[in-house]
């Protein structure tokens, strides 16, 4: 019910059939095939954790989830599904915001699960490649004893996978030091739809020798083919590392804040992350981290949490303290407060407030989340905008929407604004889209900064790209999945209905 793919795309498409399973037990082991056809007959129930996304908004129908364990298993399969004419949805740690990983209808669910090796580290260089279905977490355990992070990190660190991270180009709360998968990404192994193995796997930093075709599969959301190994720059572990939260009388501090905290901690700025007040007492109220007491938080419209990254302790907090005296020095100062973290457990304390805003909301009920990119001086317009257009609506009471609340990554310009509602209701999805689209489009924003499109968003792309621009990527589309099997319904371009309205 939530999903506006068109129905016509989707047509030309088969669904799993037992003689597919049989193909497919000629491939896989009986324990990487999951099917509620005969014979494997396995009740409904276990798959739903495949069928249903982390937000329980999106809900599909598979019959089949496979769950192979080499590349060559993966080309195998879509072989056979490009012959066929098969929908197969990649899935990762089901983690996505957008409902791109589970089908629209029965399309065959690929599961990287078990794809979970890490190939290479390269002490040296810091490069690691790894089999896509390697759970994040994981990852920065492995080499963090070589005393390197992995270039990103987000809440999600536990569950998700790197192939679904630089499907999805994850950004995260360390894009304002390491900068975008697009950059770290060093090359790609990728399954395309008819089965050909695209070896991208470099572990070089510069490579210009004609187009750089892994940057195509960054981003893409499973619809241009699976990612089955990635190869991924490391930094060196920082030497010490702070974090603060800082509470502001007012949402008209934030830009002055960060032009301040820029200017006086430059290079060892790691993290600038943004909590409206009600974002920071839902994850309170949820059990997520803690920060400032009662009385500090009194009088407080919102919070920043900023956090230092560098090579020597000393350097970096006579650094951080200089801000703080200047902070709460001036005439009139930009923060009411703030607490700097005094061990590790206090630092991922102070972390887990804004990690933990995710759980929280979904906690407090169900999420309508909207991804945008929009000039930072307009990130409270467009969240107090929203809320009295859905009072004018006569929708904001605890029945319908209880709170809608922003959050994001101030320093990427990345809000994340949420209407946390008792239900999905179709009521409530008509109010807010087109609104809060047009709304961004106003701003000459992005309806994705980091999410993407999915299921969600697919038929809404043209608020932030232009027709030239859509007309591309459904050449590219068509080039390397001329059948559409690939995650049907999601990065799909559908005419631009839109715009042909107006
Ligand atoms: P999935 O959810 O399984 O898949 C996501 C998309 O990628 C789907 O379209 C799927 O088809 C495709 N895909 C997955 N694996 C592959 C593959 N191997 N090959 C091809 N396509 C594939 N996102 C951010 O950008 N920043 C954040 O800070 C952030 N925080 C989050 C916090 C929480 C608590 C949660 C639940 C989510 C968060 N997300 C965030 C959403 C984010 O997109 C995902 O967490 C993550 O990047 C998706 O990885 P995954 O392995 O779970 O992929
Ligand atoms: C975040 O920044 O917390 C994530 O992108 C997840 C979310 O938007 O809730
Ligand atoms: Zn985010």
């Amino acid at each position: 019910a939530h999903t506006s793919a068109s129905a016509s795309t989707r047509k030309h498409l088969n669904t799993v059939t037992p003689d597919d399973l049989a193909h497919f037990a000629k491939i896989l082991p009986q324990n990487a095939i999951l099917s509620t056809l005969a014979p494997s007959s396995l009740p409904s129930s276990e798959l739903e954790s495949y069928n249903n996304d982390w937000m329980g908004k999106y809900h599909g129908r598979a019959t089949t989830v496979l769950r192979p364990h080499t590349a060559e298993q993966v080309s195998k399969i879509m072989k056979w599904c490009y012959d066929r004419r098969i929908g197969v949805v990649p899935q990762g740690g089901n983690t996505g915001l957008v409902g791109g990983s589970v089908p629209i209808r029965d399309e065959l669910v690929i599961n990287m699960g078990n794809m979970n090796k890490v190939r290479s580290f390269d002490t040296v260089s810091g490069a690691l490649v790894a089999d896509a279905g390697c759970i994040l977490e994981s990852l920065s355990e492995y080499i963090a004893p070589h005393n390197h992070i992995m270039p990103l990190d987000l809440g999600a660190k536990g569950s998700c996978q790197i192939g679904g991270n630089v499907a999805t180009n994850a950004g995260g709360l360390r894009l304002l030091r390491y900068g975008s998968l697009h950059g770290s990404v060093l090359g790609l192994e990728v399954v395309l739809p008819d089965g050909t193995i695209l070896d991208n796997l470099s572990t070089l930093r510069k490579d210009n020798t004609g187009y750089d075709l892994k940057q195509l599969f960054i981003g893409a959301e499973g619809s241009l083919g699976i990612i089955t190994g990635v190869s991924i720059s490391t930094p060196p572990a920082p030497q010490a590392t702070n974090n603060v939260i800082l509470a502001l009388p007012k949402f008209d501090n934030v830009l002055p804040l960060f032009k301040i905290t820029r200017q006086h901690l430059s290079e060892i700025l790691s993290a600038f992350e943004f909590i409206d007040r009600t974002a920071y007492d839902l994850a309170v109220k949820h059990g997520q981290g803690k920060g400032l007491s009662d009385g500090e938080v009194d009088g407080a419209e919102c919070f920043v949490l900023l956090e230092t990254s560098g090579g020597k302790r000393e350097h970096d907090e006579e650094k951080l303290n200089t801000l703080l005296e200047t902070l709460m020095d001036a005439d009139e100062p930009l923060i009411n407060t703030g607490v700097v973290s005094q061990s590790p457990t206090q630092f991922a304390q102070l972390w887990r407030l804004r990690e933990g805003v995710t759980e929280a909301v979904s906690k407090e009920g169900k999420a309508y989340k909207y991804d945008i990119s929009v000039p930072l001086a307009s990130f409270k317009d467009v969240v107090d905008t929203v809320r009295e257009h859905l009072r004018a609506q006569g929708l904001l009471h605890e029945n319908a929407v209880k709170h809608v609340i922003g959050y994001g990554h101030v320093g990427d310009g990345n809000l994340h604004l949420n209407i946390i509602a008792a239900a999905y209701t179709p009521e409530i999805e008509a109010a807010l889209e087109p609104f809060v689209y047009e709304l961004v489009a106003s701003y000459n924003g992005s309806i994705s900064a980091e999410h993407g499109l999915g299921a969600m968003k697919a038929h809404a792309i043209h608020y932030s790209k232009s027709e030239v621009a859509v007309d591309l990527m459904k050449k590219i589309k068509d080039l390397l999945d001329p059948r559409g099997i690939m995650n049907p319904g999601k990065v799909e371009f559908t005419p631009n209905l839109i715009l042909a309205l107006c």
